[in-house]
């Protein structure tokens, strides 16, 4: 079955846009949901041949993103994966972050995919079929100390991703995390990939390259197959093999 529908949030950059032509080029029909233009992530599907609908939402406004799975679903009729990817990662010494800072990455990291996931659900549930996809880090292995915050909000993806795949479980659902090690996308080019960073990570990983997005599509793939309904509440570490758990 190819005809599935996907929703990736955060598609207009990085992660989020790789994961859309991926699912696009199984010749799925992809939506993604992004604060930023979505225009390249469209221009790359259509090259392809793919189906893309854009739509412009905050993932943190509940409203918005109501009607923004409604609009998914009515467009492709009908919705059955969704990939909770939009996310932040500043790092942060633990002592200089603020009360807003910690709210801020709590909001979109943790209640994004809360409120995403439970607009989407009853779509899931009435297809009978579906597939949640959290994009942690594998900072919930490995504890960086500037990132106190962010790992939190993370591992916090981690113990959702558990207790929601026992909640849908039921219903054909299945509910897994992917946890990817410092991965080269211009934002993180800009921020914990920049002076050094890669080749620090780089280091500590047992595979000696650094991370690029079309490294974590086989595991999203894998993850959304068809055959994949046994594998639920996992949290799956795709980091080079820097932790190991
Ligand atoms: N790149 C890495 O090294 C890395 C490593 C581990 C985990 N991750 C996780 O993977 C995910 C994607 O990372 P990335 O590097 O591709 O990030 P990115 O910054 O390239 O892309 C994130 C996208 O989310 C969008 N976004 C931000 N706030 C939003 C909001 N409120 N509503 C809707 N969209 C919003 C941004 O516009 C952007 O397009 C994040 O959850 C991140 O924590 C990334």
């Amino acid at each position: 079955m190819s005809d599935r529908v996907a929703l990736v949030t955060g598609a207009a950059n990085g992660l989020g846009q790789e994961f859309c032509v991926a699912l696009a080029a199984q010749g799925r029909r992809v939506a993604g949901l992004d604060v930023a233009d979505l225009s390249g992530t469209e221009r790359r599907i259509a090259d392809a041949g793919g189906a893309f609908l854009g739509v412009r939402a905050d993932v943190t406004d509940p409203s918005a993103v109501a009607a923004a799975v409604d609009e998914v679903a009515r467009h492709h009729g009908g919705l059955h994966i969704v990939v909770n990817n939009a996310g932040i990662y500043p790092s942060i010494p633990f002592e200089e972050t603020t009360l807003d800072d910690w709210r801020r990455i709590m909001r979109l990291n943790l209640e994004g995919p809360f409120l995403v996931t439970r607009a989407a659900l009853p779509y899931l549930r009435a297809a009978g079929w579906g597939r949640v996809v959290n994009l942690t880090s594998a900072v919930v292995f490995l504890g960086p100390p500037d990132m106190v915050a962010y790992t939190t909000s993370k591992a916090g993806l981690v113990g959702f991703t558990r207790a929601l795949a026992g909640a849908v479980g039921g219903d054909g659902i299945t509910v897994n995390a992917i946890a990817p090690g410092l991965t080269r996308t211009l934002t993180a080019e800009r921020t914990v990939g920049a002076d050094g960073g890669f080749e620090r990570v780089r280091g500590l990983q047992v595979v000696p390259a650094v991370e690029e997005p079309r490294d974590l599509v086989s595991t999203l793939l894998y993850v959304c197959d068809e055959g994949s309904g046994f594998l639920s509440g996992q949290t799956i570490n795709v980091d080079g093999g820097s932790a190991k758990h």
